[in-house]
């Protein structure tokens, strides 16, 4: 009997690879998304991928009536994958109570509504962005948690609080916080992967559409960083391989597997890549040459930061396995395919 799981916020970049990802696993998933950063047509290009079509409804997770038929519609969800958020970093300091009302009821209407229907289990995305500037390298999960950047990066700390005092409060909940690093590329087929609306804020698709030309050239920011050729450092993860983590973790939570109630995990490849690394990567991978310019610090931005991958590599038995030239032509391939169906 296949498992179902809803996935909030399935229509966007991380969550409809996660999609294809459940099924190639057997899970039967329900999809709801406000179609607030995606469009329906995802769905269709899922099943393409996956050969199997996902349910989709399109609703607001802030609506909690919506969400309680949701649950009732589909009996025996068993567990949540929730990705759904307002994710741009500067927007949410031009708009801290969209973000604030957006990251933050919508996971409570969940946690509200998991014990209402029997629902085991959540897997929230976090982001490394909670640690800020670590003072050690590779950052661990221990690290201290720092004062957020943003009213985002805020949401994601008060979020796992929240997640936090809710089972400690006794509520029949388990959950697995997975903090992303940089997530990046597209699924190998080219169907599915970032599409980012008007300008891109992230590194590797203003890289992209610099290099097919509808940007006249990518700003890096700064290159004065205490770094070796001193461009920032990230982790950049291929966003299948954090796709697949989420897969192991549902079964870790379905299978009783936690050895905590609410487990936290880094989810990175643990290498620290500069801009400037990336840059000319992305040109060997792809034979591009790109059009950039080095340009002042942009504020907000911290120095460096990668993972130390090793509690999930140990404990979920997950690691990332696509090296950066693959995953960076993945995400050229996207673009291409993107031209080719006129959409961007
Ligand atoms: P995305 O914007 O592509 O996907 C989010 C999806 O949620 C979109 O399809 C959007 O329409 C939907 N959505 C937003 N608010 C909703 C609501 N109230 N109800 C229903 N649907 C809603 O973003 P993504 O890059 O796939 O990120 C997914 C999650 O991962 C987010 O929580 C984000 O904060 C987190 N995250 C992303 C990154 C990254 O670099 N992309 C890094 C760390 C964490
Ligand atoms: C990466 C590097 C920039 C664009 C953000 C959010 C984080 C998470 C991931 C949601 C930095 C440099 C970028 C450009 C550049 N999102 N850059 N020129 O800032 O590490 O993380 O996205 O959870 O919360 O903060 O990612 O891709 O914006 O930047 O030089 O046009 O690329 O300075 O060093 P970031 P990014």
């Amino acid at each position: 009997m296949k498992k179902r799981i809803l996935v909030t916020g399935g229509t966007g970049y991380i969550g409809s690879h996660t999609v294809v990802e459940l099924q190639n696993s057997g899970y039967d998933v329900v999809i709801v998304d406000n179609l607030s950063n995606s469009s329906a047509d995802v769905v269709d290009n899922i099943e393409k991928v996956s050969g199997v079509r996902p349910a989709f409804e399109k609703l607001d997770c802030l609506d909690f009536e919506g969400m309680d038929k949701l649950f009732t519609k589909y009996p025996g969800i068993k567990g949540i994958i929730h990705f759904a958020a307002s994710k741009a970093v500067g927007e949410s300091v031009q708009k801290p109570l969209l973000y604030y009302r957006n990251n933050l009821l919508s996971l409570v209407n969940l946690l509200e509504l998991m014990p209402k229907h029997g629902v085991e289990g959540i897997i929230f995305s976090s982001s490394c962005t909670v640690y800020g500037q670590p003072d050690i390298l590779p950052v661990t999960e221990e690290a201290p948690i720092k004062k957020a950047e943003s009213p985002y990066g805020n949401t994601k700390q008060i979020n796992e609080e929240i997640i936090r005092d809710t089972v400690a409060s006794g509520a029949p909940i388990h959950a697995i916080m997975l903090r992303y690093f940089n997530p990046i590329g597209a699924h190998p087929t080219a169907l599915i992967g970032e599409l980012p609306n008007g300008v891109p804020q992230n590194l590797l698709p203003y890289v992209t559409q610099t290099a097919i030309g509808i940007r006249e050239k990518l700003s890096v920011f700064g290159d004065d960083y205490d770094t070796p050729d001193g461009s920032c450092i990230r982790d950049y993860i291929y966003v299948v391989d954090l796709a697949k983590a989420h897969v192991i973790a549902m079964d870790r939570i379905l299978e009783n597997k936690q050895k905590e109630k609410v487990e936290v995990f880094n989810i990175g490849t643990g290498k620290g890549v500069s801009v400037l690394e990336l840059i000319r990567t992305f040109e060997k991978a792809t034979g591009v040459k790109l059009n950039y310019q080095i340009v002042g610090r942009r504020a907000g931005d911290i120095e460096k930061v990668w993972a130390n991958p090793d509690f999930a590599n140990k404990e979920l038995g997950w690691k990332a396995e696509a090296n950066l030239e693959d995953t960076l032509r993945s995400a050229w391939n996207w673009q291409l395919k993107l031209r080719e169906r006129n959409i961007q």
